[in-house]
């Protein structure tokens, strides 16, 4: 892995500057993006390359003439940088329109080798996304599991989830961190778990993307997802396969498809505009570490730099605002809560308070201009494993590199305004 150990301190004045959408206010409040898990903002190059495209190129792939040429060069740029972003090759690169339909794919594809008998292993953390699309397998026979929690501070149980690896398990399906309380996996030793039993690790790293860099190299999964509108691009999804499965796979693809990799994957005509999108977001978030850390030379390693400093700075939020929370009384904080471990943990946090429902709760926030999220965010499995389906789940705050220590103050005096009214 490319790494420089220079520490990398963001500029947040510069940052801010980059998001047009920060600057709104609602009802006299300025607006506060504390929703980051549902989607984040966007920088201006993303919303320029946008309509750049839709002015300048646009046009389908593949054509003779020059804005079809653009289209395609624009294309190969842009998984160019998803590359240079997962760590791995640009034709590993596979461009969707989200998430879960990159993951109904792949489990649909891997779903027509295998047998009744054999299992899937996914665990009580993990976003519906990746559920769903796994025991749809169900009908042809195929057992499905789920690894176990520790409740105490909403991590995986790993001596559960290694116990229920056996030799019938096919595929351990797992997110890389949790969108509901913001615990991060052991991604590696899982993937080194499924690979001892000769089964496929598939990650989900939707909600990791944002927050920590990803090395699908070290990791040594077989597939890992993620969706760039959490991580300040347009609304799309971007899935790495390792180049022998998606050669292998058989994907339900139409015949002009071709059988080269990744465009038997790609099924019809994906969001141009939005791929343009996701090469200005990879740009960003390098321009963001070579600021950091000016020493950088490839754009990989500014991507490293960048993740050094969002880090960084979203643990120094993160414990003003768990701080904060910790002193309110009647308030229940979810996950990890010992600072020593923030690098077990996303600064992403559900909390539950005595009285007001997270409906109510965000409700009042959002008059105040804080944007927050409630309910369960298709983290079922787990809101279900903690029995507060029925009570309307958890308030969540997510943090992201563009909140300012400001921001966490204000949100920490209007939490304790409306809990003690
Ligand atoms: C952890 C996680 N996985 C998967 C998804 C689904 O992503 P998409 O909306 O791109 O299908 C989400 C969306 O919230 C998520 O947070």
């Amino acid at each position: 892995m490319i790494e420089t150990q220079a520490s990398a301190k963001i500029d947040l004045t510069w940052v801010r500057s980059q998001f047009p959408a920060l600057a709104q206010t609602i009802n006299g409040h300025p607006a506060t993006f504390l929703d980051g898990p549902g989607g984040t903002q966007v920088p201006q190059r993303v919303i320029e390359a946008i309509s750049r495209y839709l002015q300048r190129s646009n046009a389908n792939t593949g054509g003779a003439y020059a804005t079809s040429h653009n289209t395609d060069s624009m294309i190969a740029e842009a998984r160019r940088a998803m590359a240079d972003f997962f760590y791995c090759d640009s034709d590993e690169v596979v461009f969707g329109p989200n998430m879960t339909t990159l993951t109904y794919a792949i489990s649909r594809s891997i779903g027509r080798d295998l047998h009744p008998g054999d299992e899937i292993l996914l665990t009580h953390l993990d976003h519906d996304a990746n559920v769903s699309p796994w025991r749809a397998l169900e009908e042809r026979g195929v057992r499905v599991c789920s690894a176990e929690i520790n409740e105490e501070d909403c991590t995986i149980n790993m001596q559960d989830l290694a116990s229920k690896i056996n030799a019938r398990t096919k595929v351990v399906a797992v997110g890389y961190a949790s969108n509901a309380v913001g615990t991060i996996n052991e991604v590696e030793e899982i993937t080194r778990l499924a690979h001892k039993a000769g089964a496929l690790a598939y990650i989900d790293a939707v909600h990791y993307a944002p927050h920590g860099p990803i090395d699908v190299r070290t990791v040594d999964c077989d597939f890992l997802v993620c969706s760039t509108y959490k991580f300040f691009g347009p609304h799309m999804g971007v899935l790495f396969g390792k180049r022998a499965h998606l050669q292998r796979l058989r994907p339900y693809k139409v015949r002009a498809n071709t059988n080269a990799i990744p465009n038997r994957w790609e099924w019809g005509t994906l969001n141009h505009e939005c791929i343009a999108g996701i090469a200005a977001c990879i740009e960003y978030l390098a321009d963001l570490g070579r600021r950091s850390d000016p020493s950088v030379s490839s754009r990989r390693a500014a991507l490293l730099a960048a993740y050094r400093a969002i880090r960084q700075h979203e643990h120094e939020l993160m414990q003003r605002l768990l701080s904060g929370l910790l002193s309110l009384p009647g308030l229940k904080v979810y996950g990890i809560r010992d600072p020593k471990r923030f690098d077990l943990r996303c600064p992403t946090i559900a909390v539950r308070t005595a009285g007001l429902t997270p409906l109510q709760l965000a409700t009042k926030l959002g008059e105040r201009g804080f944007f927050t999220w409630d309910g369960n965010y298709y983290a079922l499995n787990l809101t279900e494993r903690l029995d507060i389906e029925k009570d309307g789940g958890f308030l969540r705050i997510g943090l992201a590199h563009y909140n300012s220590p400001e921001e966490v103050e204000r949100f920490l005096a209007a939490l304790r305004e409306i809990v003690s009214q």
